[in-house]
């Protein structure tokens, strides 16, 4: 498909909603989703047809440099939802509670949700955890806006988890993420992403619940996939998970690029002629008259 082709499918796409979510589920149409903290990638994913984007909390390790998610604000989650919000016109837009954001009452789990709809420009949020949040659900969606669950590797629980572990493995943890997913459900959630579970009991959920599933590290059998952008593209190095399948090799795309500006400076080959700004000979012998 020319590039012409895709602006012009673009222009004409529907905005992607919680009802297209479940549409989709109900037709055995996979969702897409991935990541954007920033306008000229949500650009270009909206561009290239996604469901949705999510401004995850990864933003906190992927482009700030964190260890781990749980240092990253409202503040500064609000300011890249922003400039998402700027780029992306269709895809469903999804504002990631951040650590601290919602689990210490309800009412600051509304007052933060809301936030991200009146202030950031997002069509809904999501938050971690399971039958604890259920409370917090209820009252997000009790006031108009859209919840999106997430069970399973929940990274702001990573000093709990014990690290970046996959969990549910065991029968039990397997019953309880189950009756978790059941629960969200009913709190009114509109959708789940199951982090790093068995794939069999990702689809088992999958099947049981008829809100979308959204899988990462998860198998094949939910009803639509994530992953984080920048693993994707190959641009955050320190490591990437086994469930990653990488589509480019950005960061080795741009250290060739700065390697040969320098070099290209260095050697006097940048900035050439058609770089630079021209001024014809008449002002310039003026100018050269005038100048003491
Ligand atoms: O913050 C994030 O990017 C996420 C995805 C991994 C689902 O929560």
């Amino acid at each position: 498909m020319s590039t012409t082709t895709v602006s012009t499918t673009v222009s004409q796409r529907k905005k992607t909603t919680t009802l297209t979510f479940r549409q989709k589920k109900e037709r055995g149409e996979p969702l897409t989703m991935l990541t954007a903290y920033d306008y000229p990638t949500a650009l270009a994913l909206d561009q290239a047809g996604i469901d949705s984007i999510l401004v995850g909390d990864s933003l906190a390790m992927v482009e700030l440099g964190y260890e781990n998610t749980l240092p990253v604000t409202m503040e500064e989650m609000l300011h890249h939802a922003r400039a998402v919000a700027r780029g992306a016109k269709s895809a469903l837009l999804i504002g990631d509670l951040p650590f601290m954001s919602y689990q210490v009452s309800v009412e600051d789990a509304v007052r933060n949700a809301g936030r991200f709809i009146q202030q950031a420009n997002m069509d809904a949020v999501k938050l971690e955890g399971g039958r604890e949040r259920a409370e917090a659900v209820r009252a997000i969606v009790s006031a108009g806006i859209p919840v999106m669950g997430h069970l399973g590797l929940t990274p702001q629980s990573i000093n709990q988890l014990g690290g970046f572990r996959p969990q549910g493995k065991s029968a039990s943890a397997a019953t309880r993420l189950l009756e978790d997913a059941q629960i969200l459900e009913e709190a009114g959630a509109f959708s789940l992403v199951l982090e790093s579970i068995p794939a069999r009991l990702a689809e088992f959920i999958s099947k049981r619940l008829s809100i979308p599933t959204i899988g990462i590290g998860a198998g094949a059998g939910c009803d639509g996939q994530v992953l984080v952008t920048h693993d994707l593209l190959g641009l955050f190095e320190r490591f990437t998970p086994k469930f990653v399948k990488r589509y480019a090799n950005l960061h080795e795309t741009m250290n060739k690029a700065f390697a040969d500006y320098i070099d290209d400076v260095e050697t006097k080959k940048f900035p050439a002629v058609e770089h630079t700004v021209e001024m014809n000979d008449e002002e310039w012998s003026a100018f050269l008259k005038e100048a003491k």
